[in-house]
C-alpha cells in the first residue's frame, strides 16, 4: 500500500519550496594514452529519438522517424523494422481505417515517441505520431510486428509529434498477467480526446479489446488526469510535457515541464514562461488520488536553470558515491536542466547536470505532504484546480474538497 495517498494536490511554487540540485561538473580527465573509440550507430536518413536496453542482454533498441531498430550491445544493427511514412493526416481522427476522413491524406512521417521494453511478455511497444498516436506491438528478438491495436479510442495516446515529451513506465506483476502501462503526454489542446496522464491494461494478448482502457473506470473517477477547459481556455497553450519517467518503490515518477501559469499572463501576446516538476503517483492507486508534483531546477553562480531536458535514474559508481558521501545503493536521479525559464521549444545552451538522490526526493515531498495536513501553505495547483487552495488541516479536507470539487466531476482530487 501507498504510505502518503492522501491528497492529490500540491507544493508551493515559491522559490524557497524548490527542490534544488547537486551540482556536479563533468570534465573529462587528460588521460594517458587514447580511449577506445566509442561505437557509433548512424542513421543516414532517419533522425533518432528513443533508446532501450535490454538489462540481460544489452541489447538496444532505437526508436526513429520512420524505423525500429534493434543493435546489438556493440551497437552493431541487427534488425530495423519500417513504421512509416504512413498515409495520414492529423486532423483524422479516428485513423481512415476505421473511419472515412475528410481531410487531404498524405505520406507523413511517423516518428516514434515511445519506446518500452515489456519484459513480461517479451515484447517492445513501439508509440508514433501517426494515427493520433497508436502503438505497435514487436517480438524483441526479430522485432516482427504482432500488433498494432487501432479500432478504439483508448489506442490513441497522443497526436503530438515532437519526440521527447512522451514517456511511459510499465507495471508488472508477476500474479497477475495484465500489467499496467502509465502514460504522460502533452495534448495540444485537445483534452477531449487525450488524458494528460494516465494508467492503462497492457494485456497480453495484443488482439485483447481491453488493451490501454482505463485500469479503473466508473461513472466518476478513472484512471486518468485531464487538463480542464477552464485552464485551456485561460491558457490556450497550456500543456504538459513529459520528459522522463521512472518507478521505485511503491511509486512512478515523472520529471515534466508545462507553462508557469504564475509568470505567463493569460493574453496570448505576452512571453510564456515554463517550470519543471516531479509528479508522483502511486502504483496502486487506480483514482490518481495520490498525485502530486513539486517544482524541481537547479541553481549555480545565483543562475537559475529550470527548463529539465532529460533526465537518468542510476546507482552512482563508488567515486562518485564517496564524493558525495553516499551509498552506492542509493538511487541517483541525473538531470539536465537548461537555463532559465523561456524558450521551451529552443531551450539556451547553457546547461548544467544536476543530481539529486531519490532519497531526498521523498522525503521533501513527504514533508510537504504533512505540513500540508497541518494546514499550512498551499495546494498550489492552479492548472488542475484553476484557483489557489489553502491547505486544509486534515481533520476538515474531506469536507472541503467535497463542496470544492462537486460531486459528479471526471476527475477527483479528494482522499480516500
Ligand atoms: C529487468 O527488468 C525487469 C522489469 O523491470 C525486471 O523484472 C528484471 O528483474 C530485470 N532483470 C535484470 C537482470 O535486472
Ligand atoms: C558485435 O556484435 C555482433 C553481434 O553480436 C558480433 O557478431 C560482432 O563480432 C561484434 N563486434 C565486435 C567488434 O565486438
Amino acid at each position: 500500500m501507498c504510505p502518503l495517498s492522501q491528497i492529490l494536490a500540491f507544493p508551493g511554487q515559491g522559490n524557497l519550496l524548490l527542490l534544488w540540485g547537486v551540482l556536479l561538473l563533468v570534465v573529462s580527465s587528460p588521460s594517458e594514452g587514447q580511449p577506445p573509440p566509442f561505437e557509433r550507430f548512424a542513421s543516414p536518413d532517419s533522425l533518432l529519438t528513443h533508446l532501450a536496453i535490454h538489462n540481460k542482454t544489452g541489447e538496444v533498441y532505437v526508436g526513429a522517424v520512420n524505423w525500429i531498430f534493434k543493435l546489438s550491445s556493440n551497437l552493431t544493427k541487427l534488425r530495423s523494422h519500417m513504421t512509416g511514412p504512413v498515409v495520414d493526416n492529423e486532423k483524422c481522427y479516428p485513423p481512415p481505417s476505421v473511419q472515412s476522413c475528410p481531410h487531404d491524406l498524405g505520406q507523413t512521417p511517423n516518428v516514434n515517441k515511445l519506446l518500452l521494453i515489456d519484459y513480461a511478455q517479451n515484447r517492445l511497444i513501439a508509440c508514433g505520431s501517426t494515427s493520433q498516436g497508436i502503438c505497435q506491438f514487436l517480438r524483441l528478438d526479430d522485432l516482427f510486428k504482432l500488433g498494432e491495436p487501432h479500432h478504439r479510442k483508448e489506442h490513441y495516446l497522443s497526436s503530438v509529434a515532437e519526440s521527447g515529451t512522451m514517456s511511459g513506465v510499465i507495471i508488472s506483476s508477476p500474479q497477475n498477467p495484465t500489467s499496467k502501462l502509465f502514460i504522460g503526454t502533452p495534448i495540444d489542446g485537445k483534452s477531449e480526446y487525450f488524458p494528460t496522464l494516465s494508467s492503462r491494461k497492457l494485456m497480453e494478448n495484443e488482439e485483447n479489446a481491453d488493451m490501454f482502457s482505463f485500469v479503473y473506470q466508473d461513472e466518476f473517477v478513472s484512471s486518468q488526469l485531464k487538463i480542464p477547459s477552464d485552464t485551456l481556455s485561460k491558457f490556450p497553450a497550456f500543456d504538459i510535457y513529459y520528459v522522463y519517467s521512472f518507478s521505485s518503490e511503491q511509486f512512478v515518477y515523472y520529471l515534466t515541464m508545462q507553462l508557469d501559469t504564475k509568470l505567463t499572463s493569460p493574453d496570448a501576446s505576452g512571453e510564456q514562461f515554463f517550470t519543471s516538476k516531479i509528479v508522483r503517483l502511486c502504483m496502486d492507486d487506480p483514482k490518481f488520488y495520490s498525485y502530486v508534483e513539486f517544482p524541481i531546477g537547479c541553481t549555480k553562480d545565483g543562475i537559475e536553470y529550470r527548463l529539465v531536458q532529460d533526465a537518468f535514474l542510476a546507482r552512482p559508481g563508488w567515486q562518485l558515491a564517496n564524493s558525495l558521501g553516499i551509498s552506492e545503493n542509493e538511487d541517483i536521479l541525473f538531470t539536465v536542466f537548461s537555463q532559465g525559464q523561456k524558450n521551451r521549444a529552443k531551450p539556451p545552451k547553457e546547461s548544467v547536470l544536476c543530481l539529486f538522490t531519490l532519497k531526498k526526493i521523498k522525503e521533501k515531498i513527504k514533508d510537504r505532504i504533512q505540513s500540508c495536513y497541518r494546514g499550512e501553505g498551499k495546494l498550489s495547483l492552479p492548472w488542475l484546480l484553476n484557483k489557489e487552495l489553502d491547505c486544509i488541516n486534515s481533520n476538515s479536507l474531506r469536507k472541503g474538497w467535497m463542496t470544492e470539487r462537486g460531486k459528479g466531476e471526471e476527475e477527483s482530487v479528494i482522499e480516500h
